[in-house]
């Protein structure tokens, strides 16, 4: 079969103390004024003081804005504040340091520099018409792969309900990824980002939007963060399960920049919305019944699947290979302490209107055309009733 593709990425810098190089990339971009964007527990951590050390080397003037925030994702009125900031201080570049919340805020808030309007303006897809402020982005988790898309997620507080703004003029213009930025990065955080990180790459995989490039990449993710979560998780100060997991985690960001996730996302946005749970630790205990009910639809991409997780599968019928993929998920959410179904999660199958969010779900269009196999509301519904089981 023959295909088109668009791949889009930013700069990418990888590497053990990569950081050190922010300086130099910032400079490349013009900047002589940078406007950095952080968390508390990234300056907590030392993280902040090597980012500025290396701008005052450029000879970079930096402000600096640390974000504190009460959601899993951030609203709205976060990212209008910052592009207040953003605005008013004339800024060359702005530089993202932290988790995906703080990320996706940097993104938005550069692009609202020289765009009008708001945020809720923009929620949908490539709805921001001009490029904003250059962007750094710098994960101290692996996960996210915020600093390789296009994509920023918030919560419309007025609805509850988590939005996305997908446009390329918001992809960034620098990565950089440096393992050691996650060393910090509690066992908690590790586990629910890695898991968000693999289905990405599993997600784009299996779904309609996949090409030869970001299967390559799904695959060697895959092997990737397969192997090296459970390390990661188990001992933070393990460099080489961090240096695995931050490469894994990248290029499932990129995967999921160029193909894009589908029913695992859709169907998470609903309950995270209602619960306000992390969003890796959603995904994940909805994962299973996403993917026993789509593997009918890909026999051979599912035996991929297993073949990259380490099962050896040969000799297995296609039923027996579905099982092996679903178990080894099984196993590996579980060895990191994450939720496998919405009942490990803690939510009480009786208080909940599963209707409704299949309703919210299937809404997700923009995500549930990917789907390998073709969902309407009353699917959505079964696979939430399983994903209680
Ligand atoms: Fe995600």
């Amino acid at each position: 079969m023959f295909q088109n593709i668009l791949f889009q990425t930013p700069t990418i810098l990888f590497g053990i103390d990569s950081i050190q190089q922010i300086g130099e990339q910032a400079r490349k971009l013009g900047a002589g004024k940078a406007l950095l964007i952080s968390g508390p527990q990234v300056q907590k951590a030392g993280v902040l003081d090597k980012v500025k050390s290396s701008l005052d080397a450029a000879k970079i003037k930096v402000e600096v804005n640390i974000q504190d925030r009460d959601t899993p994702e951030p609203a709205v009125e976060v990212v209008e504040a910052t592009a207040k900031i953003a605005k008013k201080g004339k800024f060359d570049v702005i530089i993202g340091l932290g988790g995906g919340s703080i990320l996706d805020v940097s993104k938005m808030a550069a692009a609202l520099v020289t765009n009008p309007g708001t945020t809720r303006d923009y929620f949908g897809r490539e709805k921001v018409p001009k490029r904003g402020t250059p962007t750094i982005i710098v994960p101290t988790t692996a996960g996210t792969g915020a600093e390789v898309t296009k994509h920023a997620i918030f919560l419309d507080r007025e609805i509850n309900v988590k939005k996305v703004v997908a446009s390329s003029n918001l992809l960034p213009n620098v990565a950089i990824v440096d393992p050691v930025l996650t060393m910090t990065c509690p066992p908690s955080v590790t586990a629910s980002s890695g898991i968000d990180a693999y289905i990405h790459s599993a997600e784009a995989f299996l779904s309609k939007n996949a090409n030869a490039m970001t299967d390559a990449l799904a695959l060697e993710s895959i092997a990737i963060i397969s192997k090296w979560l459970g390390p990661a998780f188990a001992d933070g100060q393990n460099m080489e399960a961090r240096y695995q997991m931050s490469l894994g985690s990248l290029m499932a960001g990129v995967v999921l920049n160029n193909s894009g996730t589908s029913l695992v996302h859709a169907m998470a946005y609903p309950v995270g919305g209602e619960h306000h749970t992390p969003h890796g630790v959603t995904l994940s205990a909805l994962l299973i019944a996403c993917f026993d009910y789509v593997a009918v639809a890909k026999a051979e991409k599912m035996a991929a699947l297993a073949r990259a997780m380490g099962e050896n599968i040969d000799g297995l019928a296609p039923r027996e290979v579905n099982e092996r993929v679903l178990d080894a998920i099984h196993y590996m959410i579980k060895s990191v302490e994450l939720p496998a179904s919405l009942t490990d999660l803690g939510i009480d199958r009786a208080k909940t209107d599963i209707h409704q969010w299949a309703v919210e779900a299937h809404k997700e269009q923009r995500l549930l055309t990917r789907s390998p196999r073709t969902l309407s509301v009353e699917d959505i519904e079964v696979i939430y009733g399983n994903a209680f089981d």
